[in-house]
């Protein structure tokens, strides 16, 4: 099994996760290099004590002959050209999501990694989150029949700040993109038209910043099914992140993780823990389980199972509800121009 030696760009908030576990967890990797504008060389020795090239330029550590693959985790609009800049270099690419926020980009982008016969895997984490894999394998398996109706709650415990809104595409190609792939994944279909509802609702900031904090999105698959999502930036509780299916033989519930399970029943009522804080915690085994999947894919040269195109498919379908918000219609998936 070949090991494979890998640079990462951008040390933020989800890079930091994901070069710790590729420091910590799997032996078949390296992490050889690593890049971000906006640290120096000392500041990145002192808290990574490990050798690991520093730069503050992506370029450098892309064109580094002995890199096999890069992880992307800059802000979003800096994907297209360091995905570019991978494929030129021969590189495999893990890319956080989105790929970039134009859709004409993404699409060229997904069929020159095509083209090139490098692999090219997606962030959608939430794939690999053991609660949703279980709930996939059990559809898979025929347990709940005929799914009829998938019920996605995905609600952010904050707002981020407003100047990440501004520069995030908005909360469908952002936020919502994730709940996108996720109903293509439990469904197993492709959608073909989308309505969505949005408002501000947590702060009238977010309207200055063009953005909406609140939506109800419903996706028409192509059979006829349905998925519904409702999204905030702010619960009040927490990371509110729960996904009911329903079947003709039955129904599946993925509840909140809490921060622990014991429930307390007194004369007030029953109590328990709130759910965990926010992505680094609630899904910090599924950051693992993905690059796991990336890594083994790499080392022998194995498919992937989140690709470029879907990375594409939750773009289309979150540039869909976008225009289904303006235009306050249903939108089909046909509209798009791809
Ligand atoms: N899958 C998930 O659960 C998840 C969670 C959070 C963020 N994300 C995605 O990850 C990406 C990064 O988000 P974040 O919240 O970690 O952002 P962040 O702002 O916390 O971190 C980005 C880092 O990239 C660096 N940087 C900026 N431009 C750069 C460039 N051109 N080259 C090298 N370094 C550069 C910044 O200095 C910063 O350290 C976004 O695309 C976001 O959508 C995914």
């Amino acid at each position: 099994m070949k090991k494979i030696n890998i640079a990462i760009i951008g040390i933020g908030r989800i890079g930091k996760i994901h070069l710790r576990n590729i420091i910590s967890h799997f032996p078949q990797a390296n992490i050889v290099a690593a890049a971000d504008t906006n640290y120096t060389a000392e500041d990145f020795k002192k808290i990574y004590k490990e050798t690991i090239f520093f730069s503050t330029d992506p370029a450098e550590v892309i064109s580094m002959p002995n890199v096999d693959a890069i992880v992307i985790c800059t802000p979003t609009s800096s994907h297209a050209q360091l995905i570019e800049k991978a494929l030129e270099s021969g590189k495999h690419i893990f890319c956080e999501k989105p790929i970039d926020l134009s859709l004409e980009r993404t699409i060229l982008l997904v069929k020159k990694a095509k083209a090139s016969g490098l692999k090219l895997m997606l962030g959608f984490n939430r794939r690999f989150d053991p609660d949703f894999m279980q709930a996939h394998k059990n559809i898979r398996a025929g347990k709940i029949g005929d799914i009829q109706v998938v019920k996605i709650t995905s609600r952010d415990p904050g707002l981020p700040p407003i100047d990440y809104i501004k520069n995030s595409g908005g909360l469908f190609m952002d936020m919502a993109i994730h709940d996108f792939d996720m109903a293509r994944y439990m469904m197993g279909k492709e959608v073909k038209e989308v309505y969505a509802n949005g408002l501000v609702l947590v702060d009238k900031k977010v309207a200055e910043a063009g953005d909406i904090d609140t939506a109800l999105t419903t996706l028409v698959f192509e059979d006829g099914t349905y998925a519904v999502i409702d999204n905030s930036r702010k619960a009040v509780y927490g990371y509110d992140q729960r996904i009911e299916v329903f079947g003709s033989n039955g129904m599946i519930q993925v509840k909140n993780n809490l921060h622990n399970s014991n429930v307390l029943f007194d004369a007030d009522g029953i109590h328990q823990a709130l759910p965990l804080d926010f992505f680094m915690d609630r899904y910090a085994s599924s950051y693992l389980n993905e690059m796991q999947h990336f890594i083994d894919a790499l080392s022998n040269d194995i498919p992937l199972s989140v690709t470029g195109d879907d990375g594409l498919k939750a773009t289309v379908i979150a540039v869909a509800a976008k225009k289904s918000v303006e235009e306050k219609r249903p939108v089909q998936i046909s509209e798009i121009n791809l």
